[in-house]
């Protein structure tokens, strides 16, 4: 079997797994999470009982939209990083056509049929709001937003900066906000540092649905790239790292074995107990927000949390 060189891949997601599998300690990505089984995994972890992120999030939203629209200021065109389905989005939508007779929306996401369904339903649901669809994949680079008319709010909700790297976190930060104006705004969800147990719930819920969506990735390998993991002899194993606010997610080897990946011409022995670390979910406190956005350029006008100080939605400006 010819080993290819680096020189010959083809497919990022080849030279990602290669190099992830390669690695010590061994990683994979997480975007290799969001194939269409993935996606659907996700949308079935937001309602289980223990993922709190999702549903607490838009109880923020819902409670607060009209004051988060109102706090963005006039003339608002609306631009959502990674909106998928947009599906959360809505009620700032209804917010703001209430202070406005027309609104633009910009849902910028890397998968073109997520925006092909929310242009469907928000066509269908707001007249008054036109809807621009840009398919890109905005972690690499983000799109010109100083051509769009009026004052920009950007949302960047469902705590996704949690899956970047802190200094990740802090040069997406900054070049969304080089890509924006004096006066315009972010609006961004933080998940909040809270109970060991619940966060340790959320990340291994009852049914299995957490555990099916990390192993998806191996599931994955064997179908994209002829891999031939034996997805049971994987543990999912979830835990909150207390040090650096962050729950991890690995994949535990339960034998010692070895598996084969045709398409990268090699295999990966794997000890019993070793583990692939497939995910960070990085937890926020009020001083960690402040931080983060100050450091990227921003200014932290306003915070929204739930009762139970699970969840923040914060509002800073450029
Ligand atoms: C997408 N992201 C905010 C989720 C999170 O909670 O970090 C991804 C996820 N991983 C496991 N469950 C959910």
């Amino acid at each position: 079997m010819a080993v290819k060189s680096p020189a010959l891949l083809v497919s990022p997601i080849e030279e990602e797994v290669l190099r992830g599998l390669s690695a010590r300690p061994r990683t994979l990505p997480p975007k290799l999470f969001y194939d269409a089984a993935g996606s659907h995994l996700f949308d079935q972890i937001t309602e289980t009982p223990e993922y709190y992120p999702t549903r607490t999030e838009r109880a923020i939203l819902k409670k607060y939209a009209g004051e988060i629209v109102r706090q963005a200021g006039p003339n608002i065109t609306l631009v959502e990083l990674g909106a998928g389905s947009a599906s959360k989005t809505q009620v700032l939508i209804e917010a703001l056509l209430r202070r406005q007779l027309r609104a633009d929306f910009y849902p910028v996401d890397v998968s073109s049929s997520a925006l092909q369904g929310a242009l469907k339903t928000l066509n269908g649901h707001f007249p008054r709001l036109r809807v621009s669809p840009i398919v890109a994949d905005y972690t690499h680079r983000i799109p010109d937003l100083n051509s769009l008319p009026g004052r920009k709010l950007v949302l960047f909700i469902g705590s996704t900066i949690g899956n970047f790297e802190p200094e990740e976190a802090m040069a997406f930060l900054k070049s969304v906000h080089r890509s924006l104006q004096s006066g315009d705004a972010l609006l961004i969800g933080f998940d909040l540092i809270k109970d060991a147990g619940v966060l340790h719930a959320a990340y291994n819920d009852a049914q299995g649905v957490t555990a099916a969506f990390n192993k998806n990735m191996l599931v994955r390998i064997n179908r994209e790239l002829g891999g031939s993991f034996d997805v049971d002899s994987f543990e999912h194993v979830a835990l909150w790292n207390r040090r650096k606010s962050r729950i991890e997610m690995h994949l535990e080897s339960l034998y010692q074995q070895t598996v084969w990946v045709q398409d990268l011409g090699r295999g990966f022995h794997f000890e019993k107990g070793e583990r692939i670390h497939t995910e960070n979910s990085y937890k926020f406190n009020t001083v960690s927000i402040a931080r983060l956005l100050r450091r990227s350029g921003f200014k932290l006008e306003t915070r929204w949390i739930d009762a139970q100080g699970w969840f923040c939605e914060a509002l800073a400006r450029v």
